[in-house]
């Protein structure tokens, strides 16, 4: 049976882990909060909650139903379930796409152990002005050495664990370090909302400001609910693959992206009171957590630990999610290449390396990769734009065809409840999966398309 030799999550409660590791990321805790920043906080909110409803959860559910009905990687479950099509290129994409964005995920993952390292040796306790902390960024992003190093290192980190398998080394790993960081996020969100002047950020986060919301923020949102529940490349279809038959699908896949996109809020109230109560604009786009945090820890009490907590949290959430980006890939070498999962861990994740190397050496270690081709763009951000936006969304797309129409809803259906339980809302999910997904998703991507503007 190939299930038993592919491994299986022990449970509901392994597989809840492992797959909220995946969905929590820097997504939650570096990007979202940034773009909200960027788009009127509030409004920006509400429209992403609006979206992880319609459009994350059903995609959240299509992917796990697509993984458990075949137990196989992106590309064999397309092919099991639609034999002789051309349907199996969408999951090889999607095992492409996970590799793509490992290997820029990785850089900026690097950044979060150096800024951890800092946060220890106890860099941020003294005063820093915005120049200082800009620079202390620039200085470390830029050093090809430390910058490849900190690649290297968390790459490094993600195959150690990834190899060791599904239960022995993912479901065990996560289960340690997600209830770790939910601890730090409520202790760092109590302190944060409870400084002078905290509550300010809280109801930025909260009060919706109704003429902020325009196209580009309605695309940010969806786009945000996509990269952040880890959909449109298969990783949900993987690590459904690994989900026992006689365990609820449904609710377990609702639980994942529910805490998901509670994280994502608390982090948004970790963020947002701190820089309130010190007085600091929220719009600091993508340098926000990097930048902008450490120059206020030593105006809170404090603010050492909080420093050493805040990049821990962010170290722990970015390897839970390289663990899965990863572990798409080497499923799919162990599924369809019958390779030992030690070897496709080693030289997939070694190769991943290799291919990092120019984003990590596109934030000023190297003139050409920092403006690309002269085009004014660094290779990280181009990365990004062509695997986090564009391939991402066309997948989402042309998963929920495929799961809404070509397989068919009906058949999902069944496979979301073979353990016997009833899907409770599979008409409304049979409606969200075949026409607000595809549509809702096309506009996104006609919109970045002809505006060139990334989400
Ligand atoms: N969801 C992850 C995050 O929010 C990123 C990710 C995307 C992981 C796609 C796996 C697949 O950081």
């Amino acid at each position: 049976m190939a299930s038993a030799s592919r491994g299986q999550w022990s449970g509901k409660l392994g597989f809840i882990m492992a797959a909220s590791g995946s969905a929590i990321g820097l997504g939650n805790i570096w990007r979202f909060p940034y773009t909200a920043g960027e788009n009127g906080g509030g409004a920006f909110v509400l429209l992403y909650l609006i979206f992880v409803a319609l459009i994350g959860i059903p995609l959240v559910l299509a992917e796990l139903s697509v993984g458990r009905e075949t137990e196989l990687n992106p590309a064999g479950a397309f092919e099991k379930l639609s034999p002789g099509s051309k349907w199996p290129w969408l999951g090889r994409l999607g095992v492409l796409t996970g590799f793509a964005i490992l290997a820029f995920y990785a850089v900026i993952a690097g950044w979060t152990l150096w800024y951890l390292w800092e946060a220890l040796t106890g860099a941020f306790s003294g005063e820093i002005t915005p120049e200082v902390s800009a620079q202390m960024f620039t200085d470390m992003t830029s050093n090809p050495l430390l910058a490849i190093a900190f690649t290297a290192a968390f790459i490094l980190l993600t195959i150690v664990i990834v190899q060791r398998g599904i239960s022995a080394g993912i479901e065990r790993t996560t289960k340690i370090l997600m209830p770790l960081l939910l601890v730090i996020l409520v202790v760092l969100a109590v302190r944060s909302v409870t400084l002078p002047g905290g509550m300010d950020g809280v109801k930025y986060l909260f009060t919706p400001d109704f003429s902020k919301i325009d196209f580009p923020v309605v695309m940010s949102a969806i786009g945000q609910a996509l990269f952040s529940l880890s959909l449109g490349m298969g990783a949900m279809i993987t690590y459904g693959s690994y989900f026992p038959k006689n365990e609820n699908l449904p609710q377990s896949g609702i639980i994942v992206a529910f805490f998901d996109t509670a994280i994502a809020v608390l982090a948004g109230l970790i963020i947002f009171p701190a820089l309130f109560s010190v007085g600091i604009a929220p719009d600091g786009g993508p340098g926000l957590v990097f930048i902008v945090l450490p120059t206020i820890f030593n105006s809170l009490p404090a603010g050492g630990l909080f420093a050493v907590a805040f990049y821990a949290l962010l170290a722990i959430a970015a390897l839970t999610s390289t663990i899965s980006l990863l572990e798409v890939v080497v499923t799919y070498f162990i599924d369809e290449k019958q390779w030992p999962r030690k070897k496709a861990s080693w030289v997939l994740g070694g190769l991943c390396f290799v291919v990092a190397i120019p984003s990590a050496l596109a934030a000023g270690g190297s003139q050409f990769f920092t403006n690309f081709l002269g085009f004014g763009i660094d290779f990280l951000s181009l990365q990004n734009i062509f695997w986090g936006n564009y391939s991402l969304s066309i997948g989402a797309i042309l998963l929920a065809v495929f799961v809404g129409w070509s397989w068919g809803a009906p058949k999902a259906i069944e496979s979301l409840e073979s353990s016997g339980i009833k899907f409770q809302g599979s008409g409304l999910w049979t409606v969200l999966i075949r026409y607000v997904c595809p549509v809702a998703i096309g506009i996104v991507l006609i919109y970045i398309i002809v505006t060139g503007q990334y989400f």
